[in-house]
């Protein structure tokens, strides 16, 4: 299922003045395709590490208001359960990978392993995902020694291998050149079609407008724009929360300065050549 209501939540690190989530309050449905998107150290990772139910089983510090999981409050979840329904791929692929093992192979079946799947099938999907990914070839390397971007994909494979129905995808492309970047989009598509609830923070605004139902915009902790994914993108207030909007939506508005609007604000490069054929037609 995994649906995840946010009432009210406040939430401070541990030897820090000010919090890092201020009053959010959200709900999150199954099946649904979420981007957070929004300024540096505006609490994006944050909000993924709340919904992850890491705060508060592994950070510690004050939360406020309620975290409901599927039903049941976030302090009265077991953690292993979580970790089997909401995979989470960190902005940092560094600390993802465990250190603990010595072949990519092994890092990718880690998760599985701990979920008790028999070796037969450990094997199979970790075979199946690497091939996935494009890292069959580093299968016996040591996870260590591995580049940023390698490292990035061996994160993400772990992940995806656990088949959850839930995913927390934090900046997945970080390290990846457009030939990657490429790649992981074409998987995370995949999982939409899967319909499998996803929460991705990502920085390249052309791929959230393509992909994602709606839109979390965070700003020094707080959600100053939510909702459907073309009304915020098209929204040029977004500018001033020091968030991006795509280049089309930026054309829009240049157009529509100019005395030649189009009948929309484009978010996309396909609505913007829709709109402009329209307006010359
Ligand atoms: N482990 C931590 N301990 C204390 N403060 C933290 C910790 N992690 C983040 N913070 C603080 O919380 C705030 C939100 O940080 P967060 O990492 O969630 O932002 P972000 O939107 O993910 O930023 P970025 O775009 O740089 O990844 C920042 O002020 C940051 O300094
Ligand atoms: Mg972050």
């Amino acid at each position: 299922m995994a649906r995840i209501e946010l009432k009210d939540v406040t939430y401070r690190y541990p030897y820090t003045k000010s919090p890092a989530l201020k009053h959010i309050t959200y709900t999150f449905e199954p099946g649904k395709f979420y981007g957070i998107i929004g300024e540096n150290g505006g609490g994006k990772t944050t909000l993924c590490n709340l919904l992850r139910g890491l705060i508060p089983h592994f950070y510690q510090g004050s939360l406020k208001g309620d975290v409901i999981i599927d039903g049941t409050d976030v302090r009265k979840w077991d953690t292993d359960e979580l970790s089997a329904q909401i995979g989470y791929v960190f902005q940092n692929p560094f600390t993802q990978i465990s250190g603990i093992k010595e072949t990519v192979f092994e890092e990718v079946g880690m998760g599985l392993e701990n979920l008790g799947y028999s070796e037969e099938e450990v094997i199979k999907r970790v075979c199946d995902v690497c091939e996935l990914l494009k890292i069959t070839d580093l299968v016996e390397k040591d996870p260590n020694a591995l580049s940023g971007g390698q490292k990035q994909r061996v994160a993400f494979a772990s992940i995806i291998s656990m088949d959850t129905e839930m995913l927390v995808i934090d900046e997945p492309t970080s390290q990846l050149d457009p030939e990657g970047t490429e790649d992981v989009f074409q998987i995370i598509k995949t999982l939409k079609e899967e319909h499998k609830t996803i929460v991705l923070v990502e920085h390249k605004i052309d791929l959230i407008a393509e992909f994602c139902d709606e839109i979390i915009v965070l700003k020094d902790g707080e959600i100053v724009f939510s909702g459907p994914t073309h009304e915020i993108l098209s929204n040029r207030a977004l500018l001033e929360a020091n968030a991006t909007i795509p280049q089309a939506a930026i054309f829009g508005h240049a157009m529509a300065d100019a005395g030649k609007p189009l009948a929309d604000i484009p978010i996309t490069i396909e609505e913007a050549e829709r709109l402009v054929r329209e307006r010359k037609g």
